[in-house]
């Protein structure tokens, strides 16, 4: 049987009490400029500065989006008294090394997906944080979409019955260009960390972590993951598949099937999206959903803002929607799949050397 009604999404909406805190950005990139005009539109989160390896760089980006101080190095952004929360947009490869600066400053950080390289990474900067006492978690944007908030209600209902499978997939045809920073092992490039982190940890979510972990895929002639597939069991009847690329455009959606109805979100399914919600039977009924909200694309990074401003305000030290301990079992399961593959950088020591 399906529901009724479907349940209303919490929604992380901007003045419902939580702090406008003053942000501080690293890494002045692409997401970075999405991010910080998503903020400034959709928010009361203000980004107040910007810290970039180049003044220049540092200037023009703070001129384009808005931002009183430009800074020229992460130690000054870090150390600002104005800055309440440092947001992590740099290559994955430096995400520990940052945020661990940041934390040391005494600031909160929101890092940009994928939260590390390794496990073991992504444990230190979790421990790290806990011990300073400062908030810290994955822009796990997808998870403070108004479809996560309904997809998690759906799940602890029990509306799907017994969770028996999940498919997701991630693939985007990235620039073969090998100083692309996806292509680069020294930058942790490859499909697995970059664009799998979104299938696997759509994954966890409904099944939590895998028992067992195998992958296939082939590597890039620089020995970065191209492609891969990882199928995954976890315990009894449950299984997922988690699929991503980075040498083609892929359909970009995720199912779950449980014993009572399988839901599916279209592609791409980690951005503000709809859903069909699917009666087990034969012929069954169908519930159809999409997102009510006017927010679209990359407007929607400011929920994950709103919601770590209203977290902090609770005084807690991780997000209550994608905890320490999973954020860090999403990144070994991506390391175990990238291990398998022999992906240069999946022991970081390679990379280093
Ligand atoms: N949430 C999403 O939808 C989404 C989308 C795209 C990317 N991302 C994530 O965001 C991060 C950045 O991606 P991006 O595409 O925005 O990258 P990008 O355009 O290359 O920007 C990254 C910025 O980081 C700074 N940086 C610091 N250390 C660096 C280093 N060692 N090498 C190169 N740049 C360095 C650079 O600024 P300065 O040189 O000025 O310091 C650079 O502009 C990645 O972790 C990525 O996975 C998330």
């Amino acid at each position: 049987m399906l529901p009724n009604s479907l349940p209303a999404p919490e929604l992380f909406l901007p003045t419902s009490g939580e702090p406008a805190l003053r942000w501080g950005i690293i890494g002045p990139g692409w997401i970075a400029g999405a991010f910080a005009d998503a903020l400034h539109a959709h928010s009361d989160q203000r980004v107040v500065a910007v810290g970039s390896r180049s003044q220049e760089r540092a200037d023009v980006f703070a001129a384009k989006h808005g931002i009183e101080h430009a800074l020229g190095s992460v130690d000054a952004l870090v150390s600002h008294p104005q800055v309440d929360v440092v947001y992590i947009a740099a290559p994955q490869s430096e995400h520990e090394a940052l945020g661990l600066q940041a934390i040391a400053a005494g600031k909160h950080v929101l890092i940009e997906k994928p939260f590390t390289v390794t496990a073991a990474e992504a444990r230190s900067l979790t421990e790290a944080a806990r011990a300073a006492g400062v908030f810290i978690m994955e822009a796990m944007w997808s998870r403070y979409l108004p479809q996560a908030s309904v997809l998690r209600q759906l799940l602890a209902d029990g509306a799907l019955g017994e969770v028996r499978s999940v498919l997701a997939d991630h693939g985007q045809s990235i620039p073969t260009d090998p100083t692309h920073r996806l292509n680069r092992p020294d930058m942790a490039g490859g499909a697995l960390l970059d664009l799998g982190v979104y299938p696997m940890q759509f994954a966890f979510q409904a099944l939590g972590a895998p028992e067992t972990i195998q992958a296939i895929g082939a590597l890039t002639e620089s020995g970065v993951d191209a492609y891969a597939t990882v199928v995954m069991g976890h315990g009894g009847v449950g299984q997922s598949v988690v699929t991503t690329s980075m040498v083609a455009r892929s359909h970009t959606s995720a199912s779950i099937a449980g014993t009572d109805a399988s839901i599916t979100f279209a592609g791409p399914f980690y951005n503000p999206s709809s859903f069909r919600l699917v009666a087990a039977e034969h012929f069954g009924p169908v519930v159809e959903w999409s997102d009510p909200t006017p927010l679209r694309g990359f407007d929607a990074l400011s929920w994950e803002a709103t919601a770590l401003a209203r977290y902090v305000a609770e005084g807690r030290l991780e997000s209550p929607v994608h905890t320490h301990e999973e954020t860090i079992g999403i990144i070994g399961a991506l390391q175990e799949a990238r291990v398998q593959l022999g992906a240069v950088g999946a022991v970081r020591e390679e990379v280093a050397a």
